[in-house]
């Protein structure tokens, strides 16, 4: 069992950073291009999201604009800053140093009166809309932007990504997020590697179903491209609201690439077990994971 609560998240950042778009995206299966429509949020959005049915997550998306970040460091910093398990934090990549001080003295304030009302808070800090940036400057920019805020942040830890609604890295920040609140997700990824290594696959990811987001993996012969987990949740996730539209059912899928095998089965507790294998006696597999589905049923 994994555990049923009710997990809280802020999202801030200031206005037009992409906030919105993020959490549409993850969880209203929003296409990017979709997110232009986006009017600014006014004030705090709050929406529920179940996550594999046993968990409840309470997102708050709080507009940026400078009127409202008083409001929330005077009136409701009693009320909004308690109790949080994540703060995602947006700054915009192409911002240049003067915007971005003027960001972090934003951020410095909100993250002591987070960790003053929740001191267990994780900290998720993301230099977005990356794609705004030269391919042959991000990896600097990210890298003097991570080291200041890992600085500023002290004694507080935090964790920063660079992302963009363009390529699959809001997948890999939401995963993580995902596996920071498992507290027992080492036992859900030993029965993957138990099922591994005794099929021999190469890998076995478990994917929430309406997010695709990774709950637990285990990787026996790692991919060469060591951003696959991301890349499928990006791709089964259009794949499937496409069947979704035309509905059509999806309770398994299996892709043949090369020497590869693709397996993507309905799983339990609102899950996709996506098995990756090398093995021709792909009807073995098969069985074995109905037969792994009963185990944890
Ligand atoms: P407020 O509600 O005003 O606080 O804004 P927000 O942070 O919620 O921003 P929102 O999600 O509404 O996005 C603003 C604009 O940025 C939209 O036109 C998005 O399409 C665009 N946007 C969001 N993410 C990205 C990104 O990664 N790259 C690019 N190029 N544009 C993005």
């Amino acid at each position: 069992k994994l555990g049923k609560r009710k997990v809280n998240i802020l999202i801030m950042g200031r206005g037009s950073s992409g906030k919105t778009s993020m959490r549409s995206i993850i969880f209203d299966n929003y296409e990017p291009i979709d997110t232009r429509r986006l009017c600014a949020t006014n004030e705090i959005e709050t929406t529920h999201f179940p996550f594999l049915g046993l968990m409840l997550f309470n997102i708050k998306d709080c507009g940026g604009q400078d009127t409202f970040f008083n409001d929330y460091l005077s009136h409701k910093r009693r009320h909004l800053f308690h109790n949080i398990d994540v703060f995602v934090y947006l700054f915009e990549a192409k911002n240049g140093d003067e915007e971005f001080t003027k960001d972090l003295k934003q951020f410095q304030s909100l993250l002591s009166a987070i960790c003053k009302g929740s001191p267990l808070v994780n900290v998720f800090c993301l230099i977005h809309k990356m794609d705004l940036v030269k391919p042959d400057q991000r990896e600097k920019l990210f890298k003097d932007r991570e080291n200041e805020l890992i600085n500023i942040s002290k004694p507080a830890k935090i964790s920063c990504y660079m992302t963009s609604i363009w390529d699959e890295s809001l997948y890999g920040v939401w995963s993580s997020i995902v596996n920071r609140l498992m507290s027992n997700v080492h036992k859900l990824e030993n029965t993957l590697k138990l099922f591994a290594e005794e099929m021999e696959c190469d890998e076995v990811i478990l994917f929430e179903r309406a997010t695709l987001l990774v709950v637990a993996k285990y990787v026996r012969v790692p991919p060469s491209d060591e951003k696959r987990p991301q890349r499928v949740s990006k791709t089964i996730k259009n794949f499937k609201a496409k069947l979704d539209r035309n509905k059509i059912s999806h309770d398994l899928f299996e892709i043949k690439l090369s020497r590869l095998t693709i397996f993507i089965h309905k799983f339990i507790f609102d899950t996709f077990l996506m098995v990756v294998t090398r093995d021709t006696l792909t009807e073995l597999i098969s069985f074995n994971i109905k037969s792994l589905k009963a185990h944890f049923s």
